[in-house]
């Protein structure tokens, strides 16, 4: 076990000690090899640099009440893994490969997941680059999978505490038809300008209007959007958002938890009549909603009522979470054990 402060995590780098790679080299994947380095080498023409073939995901690694390791809903990161290749035309990750790299890289690394009750996590990081060079707009035919992990806590500062927001219209972060519904770089080097103005002018993060109209919310720079009013779980439904996996499983607990699900165009100006709202993912978990400012006019719509987490985002929060740590029953059979022992 690592001499780390578990419980004063933030959402940063630690050095683990490996890392796992596999590449894909005259049209085949390799064998998945391990690394101590911190560094990738690569020419320096490769697509990644360049052109932006780059895609990412995002997943946690848990330590339960019962002492075992679980990872969370892994398929559907790897399915979406596969969908990010297919938009900006990569090498796919086949399930098996995917699989064994987030389990081998878990046992590796066992010393590093923070201890049950602590609050913290280990994030697995898997990345996939186009390594091969081409001076040309195209596709690369070389390309490396890699994952990293490091240990985490909460995304935002607050963790499960109410946070401002600051609705933007002046940038967006994906076009209507471009890459805003998959894993790619540019993304969020997109977000990132209007990402620093939120938080040098108070905010947490922003919100993206729709692009196309900006009528509607779209999302958070790093998590979906949900609101509640009126026994309703209501998110976007956009073809320029992130399907994110935390909100696929909210949109089930919520439905279990007897709320009706809605995913729909959301109105900016229905914001007010939320009673809760929520930014979700796997780095923010949930992270209530105090207030979202529309930095065009300045309103600024109040959700959180105290300063404190409404009752659904509350429950919600306990539900998904203690699915996470091992506390209630998966019903769903979104965890999987690592055995690390
Ligand atoms: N939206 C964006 C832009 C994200 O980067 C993320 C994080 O992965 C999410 C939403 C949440 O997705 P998930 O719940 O799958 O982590
Ligand atoms: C995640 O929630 O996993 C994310 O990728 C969000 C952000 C750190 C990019």
């Amino acid at each position: 076990m690592q001499n780390i402060d578990w419980s004063s995590l933030s959402f940063g780098y630690v050095k683990t000690n490996y890392n796992v790679r596999c590449y894909y080299r005259n049209g085949k994947w390799g064998e998945l090899e391990i690394s101590s380095s911190e560094q990738v080498s690569m020419h320096m023409a490769a697509t990644c640099l360049h052109y932006g073939q780059e895609a990412f995901e995002g997943l946690k690694c848990y330590r339960g009440k019962d002492g075992k390791v679980r990872i969370f809903r892994w398929k559907e990161n790897c399915k979406r893994l596969q969908s990010s290749a297919e938009a900006i035309m990569l090498a796919k990750v086949p399930d098996e490969i995917f699989k064994a790299a987030c389990w081998k890289v878990v046992q590796l690394n066992k010393d590093f997941i923070p201890p049950y009750g602590t609050g913290g996590t280990l994030y697995l990081r898997p990345l996939l680059i186009g390594t091969g060079e081409k001076v040309g707009v195209g596709p690369a035919d070389e390309y490396l999978f890699m994952i990293f992990v490091t240990p985490v806590g909460p995304y935002f500062k607050a963790g499960f505490k109410p946070v401002k927001m600051q609705l933007v219209r002046d940038y967006d972060r994906a076009a209507p038809m471009g890459t805003g519904h998959v894993k790619v770089g540019g993304n969020y080097a997109a977000s990132l300008r209007a990402g620093e103005r939120a938080h040098h002018e108070g905010f947490a993060a922003s919100i993206f209007a729709d692009a196309k109209t900006k009528q509607y919310i779209d999302e958070a720079g790093p998590a979906n959007f949900f609101g509640i009013k009126d026994g309703k779980y209501i998110t976007p439904d956009s073809g320029s958002i992130l399907p994110s996996i935390t909100n696929l499983s909210l949109r089930e607990l919520a439905a279990d938890m007897g709320l009706v699900v809605e995913r729909r165009h959301v109105p900016i100006d229905e914001i007010g009549t939320f009673e809760e709202a929520g930014a979700c993912g796997t780095a923010a978990v949930i992270s209530p909603i105090d207030s979202i400012q529309d930095r065009e006019n300045g309103t600024v719509y109040q959700i959180a009522k105290n300063g404190e987490p409404g009752p659904w985002c509350q429950k919600l929060y306990k539900r998904l979470t203690g699915i996470q740590f091992g506390e209630e029953e998966d019903k769903f059979g979104w965890c999987e054990f690592v055995d690390v022992d």
